[in-house]
């Protein structure tokens, strides 16, 4: 089983959809494939699941709260959904995609975790550092979890408790980004604070965590008829100064397919034959979960 989490500090640079799509092209490629919402915002939960549909599920932030009421983890996988629409159209194809669900009020959540280290900071001399922040990786490592392949966080745009409990848990790391020159310097910061974050876990830890930066997305790319914009080449390739690898398959600014998609429940990479800028949407995102595949090979 391979975790990857897809984070970036920035919000709305496309960490949900990419993790949504990239999940459901995986199980239509016959992937076992669990998805875990870790945003208070729900945006992951309510791409598979109408708000209508989603009510009295269970949800992360139970999951969480009852560790903090009581200390003692529950079994995360009673809390394993199977959104139906997208598994009628991978279940065919072989693979399949479950999902944790997310819910506002996770906020609290890591706010109750923190103080139960003693507050945001000392937290590595409290007795229950690894407990907490091993939640997610130890969680996964119950026998229920060994039947999925790849599993995909998507964190919320911050660096708090309930994210790094996701990086502590994580082989790889996705960082989608928009391309411009802000988010390269927002990217760096993400970096150092990743290597500070697992430097000061390992000198506790009896195993060491390595999760890796497996590249950054360039989301929301602008077009015009003679390739992406110019400032936004230039900020990839500023990238590649900062020495961060980088997908070579960036997804375009596409608002249609985005529209299109957004109502039927299941990410735009598995919607029927549809308008062009759907066929482009999809044709990106296959191509990055070919890279992914390349990267991780479950
Ligand atoms: N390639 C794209 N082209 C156009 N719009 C996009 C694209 N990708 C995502 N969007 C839209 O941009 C908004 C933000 O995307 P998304 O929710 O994936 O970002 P996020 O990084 O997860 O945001 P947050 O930090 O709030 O969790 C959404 O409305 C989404 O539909
Ligand atoms: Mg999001």
């Amino acid at each position: 089983m391979t975790v990857v989490s897809v984070i970036n500090y920035k919000g709305g640079v496309g960490k949900t959809t990419v993790t949504a799509n990239l999940g459901a092209d995986l199980a239509a490629r016959g992937r076992k494939v669990l998805l875990i919402d870790l945003d208070p915002q729900a945006s992951l939960t309510y791409s598979f699941y109408r708000p209508a549909d989603f009510v009295e599920q269970p949800t992360i932030r139970s999951w969480f709260e009852a560790f903090v009421a009581t200390r003692e983890p529950e079994p995360l996988f009673k809390y394993v959904l199977a959104p139906p629409a997208v598994n009628a159209v991978v279940q065919p194809l072989g693979g399949h995609l479950h999902l944790v669900a997310s819910q506002l009020g996770l906020v609290d959540v890591d706010l109750d975790l923190a103080a139960g280290l003693g507050g945001s900071r000392f937290q590595r001399s409290s007795p229950r550092y690894l407990q907490v922040y091993r939640l997610l990786a130890d969680a996964l490592a119950e026998q229920n979890f060994a039947g999925y392949e790849v599993v995909l966080v998507d964190c919320p745009p911050n660096f708090n408790l309930v994210t790094r409990t996701a990086l502590v848990a994580s082989d790889g790391i996705i960082v989608p980004a928009r391309a411009d020159y802000l988010s390269t310097l927002g990217i760096d910061l993400l970096r150092t604070r990743l290597s500070a974050l697992v430097d000061e876990y390992n000198e506790v830890a009896e195993r060491p965590i390595n999760p890796e930066i497996l590249g950054v997305v360039y989301t929301m790319v602008q077009y015009t008829s003679s390739g992406p914009l110019l400032t936004q080449r230039t900020s990839v390739e500023t990238t590649s100064v900062i020495e961060m690898p980088v997908f070579r398959q960036t997804i375009r600014d596409n608002k249609s397919a985005m529209t299109e998609a957004g109502q039927r429940s299941i990410p735009a990479v598995l919607a029927p034959q549809g308008s062009p800028a759907i066929e482009t949407l999809r044709y990106e995102i296959q191509q990055l979960t070919s890279e992914l595949l390349a990267l991780i090979r479950p």
